[in-house]
């Protein structure tokens, strides 16, 4: 093995140590569908897929025929066989055209049924805002704990069995909101509201990506679905919703200064606090995350390390600017954001 390729696969073996996902950074297939709604698609796609490879045989096996038949001899004094294969052949036509106008029109309602059953509202649905930004996710809970809307970010956590209903935005461009194996891709679009209907059957981390060119950093703009047992998931959005750790101890005190008295409090809030930003994704509970940067890096004190000092080396054209701080200031801003949990 190459050094490189080694250092790669230990770097995603990190990574997907950090997920707890033991060996796997979170599921990504249309083909692995987990939820009622896959389901549907799935169904729907193997239909397309396996109505198509028939008729594609179908029409390649009658154009070998075709071309393999010789027409019968026919001579001026005797053009009865011309014309009985003239009529055969308008006949083969009509059937051809028929057929494969019923076939398209039947395959179209079925598409158009299985639309319109993914559109359904469910009943008593668990109501969460995202919103697309060049290139993060803005995630809110519109019904917290004690009915206030509660923020996030880069990660949606659902319980499993639940319908999950998704108002999809965007703040700047269209993005598109998909993820594989629960659901099919519904557009981000300004100044519109789309809505989407999810729901995950077991517990799992799914992978979610945007899935319409948003800009530089389309490709790294991810995201996490964490699908867990009711319980657990409200006792993570009764956390989510609480306001963010006082400094512990002298270091995160020091870091939380930093924080507050630089640049980084304009752009990102820490609920508790005056940090106020809403440019960037809300770090009140930022440790509790599964990855930084929108999927990019797994949650650890290295790489929040690198992202913090030298983001545009991780995706270049992000809008989180450099940090140009001293070792101390790094090392109490890595100790109080990695308290923030
Ligand atoms: Cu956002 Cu592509």
């Amino acid at each position: 093995m190459r050094s490189s390729e080694h250092r790669r696969a230990r770097a995603q073996l990190a990574f997907a140590g950090a997920l707890g996902t033991a060996g796997c950074q979170g599921r990504q297939s249309t083909l692995d569908p987990r939820g009622p709604e896959a389901d549907v698609l799935y169904e729907l796609s193997s239909v397309l897929f396996i109505g198509s490879a028939i008729i594609f045989v179908l029409v390649i096996g009658f154009l070998i025929a075709a071309f393999l038949k010789r027409p019968k001899q026919v001579d001026d004094q005797n053009p009865e066989p011309e014309v009985r294969y003239g009529r055969a052949r308008v006949r083969t036509v009509v059937v051809a055209v028929a057929a494969t106008a019923v076939t398209l029109i039947t395959l179209l309602l079925y598409n158009l049924g299985v639309s319109r059953a993914l559109e359904a509202r469910p009943e008593n649905p668990l109501e969460i805002e995202v919103v697309g930004h060049q290139w993060w996710w803005e995630v809110t809970y519109l019904g917290g704990p004690s009915g206030q809307p509660v923020r996030t970010a880069n990660e949606l956590h659902i319980p499993v069995n639940r319908p999950v209903s998704i108002r999809l935005k965007s703040r700047d461009v269209i993005h598109s909101f998909w993820v594989p194996n629960l659901q099919g891709k519904v557009d981000m679009i300004p100044g519109r509201i789309n809505n989407l209907v999810m729901e995950a059957r077991e517990p799992g981390i799914y992978r979610g990506q945007c899935a319409e060119f948003c800009g530089l950093q389309h490709a790294k703009m991810a995201f996490y679905v964490v699908a867990e047992p009711a319980p657990k998931f409200e006792a993570w959005l009764t956390h989510q919703a609480s306001a963010a750790i006082q400094p512990q101890d002298a270091l995160a005190e020091a870091g939380q200064k930093i924080f507050l008295g630089g640049p980084c409090a304009l752009c990102h809030a820490v609920r508790g606090t005056l940090a106020m930003g809403s440019a960037g994704p809300d770090l009140t509970h930022i440790a509790s995350r599964l990855s930084l940067g929108s999927g990019e890096l797994a949650n650890t004190r290295g790489n929040l390390a690198g992202w913090i000092l030298d983001p545009q080396h991780v995706k270049p054209g992000t809008r989180m600017p450099a940090s140009h701080l001293d070792r101390q200031s790094t090392e109490a801003l890595l100790h109080y954001l990695q308290a923030l949990n």
